[in-house]
């Protein structure tokens, strides 16, 4: 579920008796554009931001605690700096809150987009946040008016996407790759 911060809707109550000035604070912290991520973990409050500025050791931690291999810090800020969208997904904290998820696409800006670094960290998997982060990313290409998102998925994830209505490419019949090495 996506919440807007500064919409009527947003219901903050059990964060705080002063909610407005948490929500101002919220906003200071995430941006403008930032919104609660629901969970199943009751334990901690989770923030999407697109603003807030990605710390490139953090989010390169992130990437290699799901088991990815390390890539060049300038390489990878670029890459960021060229995409889309970039989303981050952050455990709430007053004074330090830490990446554990994050998504980005690439595309044209208008027609089709490629969903790509799909991760939420292991410690918080399984609680629906995967989920919530592939939505609200397809929920803000949407918004953009994109009309075709792909991306290509692990063996081990599918299932995860398919649940979701992705749709597989049917038999790899229509799906090519070149490696520069
Ligand atoms: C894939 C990933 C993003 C899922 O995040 P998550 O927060 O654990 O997923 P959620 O808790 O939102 O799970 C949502 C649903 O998908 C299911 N699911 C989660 N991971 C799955 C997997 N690997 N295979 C099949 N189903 C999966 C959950 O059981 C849940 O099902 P439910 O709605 O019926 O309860 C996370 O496991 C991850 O970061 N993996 C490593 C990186 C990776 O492989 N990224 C994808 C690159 S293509």
């Amino acid at each position: 579920m996506i919440k807007k911060l500064g919409q009527k809707k947003i219901n903050f109550s059990n964060w705080a008796s002063n909610r407005q000035s948490k929500k101002n604070n919220l906003q200071e912290m995430y941006g403008f554009d930032a919104s609660e991520c629901i969970s199943t973990n009751t334990e901690f409050h989770f923030m999407f931001s697109q603003s807030r500025p990605l710390d490139l050791i953090e989010l390169e931690q992130l990437l290699q605690s799901v088991g990815w291999s390390r890539r060049p810090i300038r390489r990878v800020k670029k890459a960021l700096d060229n995409s889309l969208l970039k989303v981050g997904l952050w455990q709430h904290d007053p004074k330090f809150p830490r990446l554990i998820g994050f998504a980005r696409c690439t595309g044209d800006g208008v027609l089709y987009a490629t969903v790509w670094d799909v991760a939420i960290h292991p410690v918080y998997q399984g609680f629906g946040l995967g989920k919530e982060l592939m939505k609200y990313v397809l929920h803000s290409l949407k918004e953009k008016r994109i009309e075709k998102v792909v991306l290509f998925a692990d063996p081990g994830v599918v299932a995860f996407y398919k649940s979701q209505g992705w749709q597989l490419e049917p038999k790899g019949s229509r799906c090519a790759f070149w490696y520069a090495n």
